[in-house]
């Protein structure tokens, strides 16, 4: 995975079929995600449950671009080397999950991945000021975590402070959350470049009708990169 801040969208598979996951990977990849994004919940740490480790690893055979995992569960730590195994080329812990972050990261870059932080719409960009040389991505929760579909909170200005914490490290400003074709210009004139997207990528189609798919991840790319120019 070579960095690059080039317009990336990242399908999130939680809005996905799942009784017919392989296919529906496929349909995204041949029709522009970048990236495909997975959500972990363990009912404890966001009030909803989804998939573990042995699931990640089956879904893994059928990405062909780069896997993308989100744990919102708490504790990480003891789950890191079993997503390893599964194949995340990117692992993302929640920095509200537990009280040792820097260690939480500096294992998942011993497991070979790329270290991802996300945090919280409460969570202010200055907490990861002193985490900034162990992160590959900082994942800025655009809604709360946990669900799917919901309405897209403005953290613009917190994209605009990790810019400034940044600089011109290679780490990838991530959003999640709320994500379509009118929010994508907001966030990406505010700097981020990946953009996750769920609902507004697997609507009104199927991996039988994929051109669907197709024409949301272009609107959501032509969002983002009409205010890049724009600005
Ligand atoms: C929310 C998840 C998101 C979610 C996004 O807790 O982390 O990845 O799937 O879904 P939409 O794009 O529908 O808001
Ligand atoms: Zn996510």
């Amino acid at each position: 995975m070579e960095f690059n801040r080039r317009i990336k969208i990242a399908p999130s598979i939680l809005a996905a079929d799942f009784s017919n996951i392989g296919r529906e990977i496929k349909a995204i990849e041949s029709h522009g995600a970048d990236w495909v994004h997975v959500d972990v919940m363990d009912g404890h740490f966001v009030p909803n449950l989804t998939i573990g480790p042995p699931a990640v690893k089956a879904i893994r055979k059928h990405i062909t671009t780069v896997m993308d995992v989100h744990l919102m569960i708490a504790p990480v730590d003891p789950f890191v080397e079993a997503f390893a195994d599964a194949g995340a080329d990117i692992l993302t812990a929640h920095i509200e999950a537990g009280p040792h972050i820097h260690r939480t990261l500096q294992m998942i870059r011993h497991n070979g991945m790329k270290a991802g932080v996300a945090l919280n719409p409460g969570t202010p960009a200055s907490a990861i000021s002193n985490i900034i040389n162990q992160i590959d991505l900082v994942c800025v929760m655009t809604v709360n975590p946990g669900f799917g579909g919901q309405k897209f909170l403005n953290m613009s200005s917190k994209i605009g402070a990790l810019q400034k914490i940044i600089g011109d490290r290679p780490v990838y400003i991530e959003v999640d959350g709320g994500i379509d074709s009118k929010t994508a210009s907001i966030v990406s004139k505010a700097g981020a470049h990946v953009l996750v997207a769920g609902s507004a990528v697997f609507r009104n189609g199927s991996a039988h009708q994929p051109n669907s798919y197709g024409h949301n991840i272009n609107a959501i790319r032509q969002s983002a990169h009409n205010t890049t120019t724009a600005s």
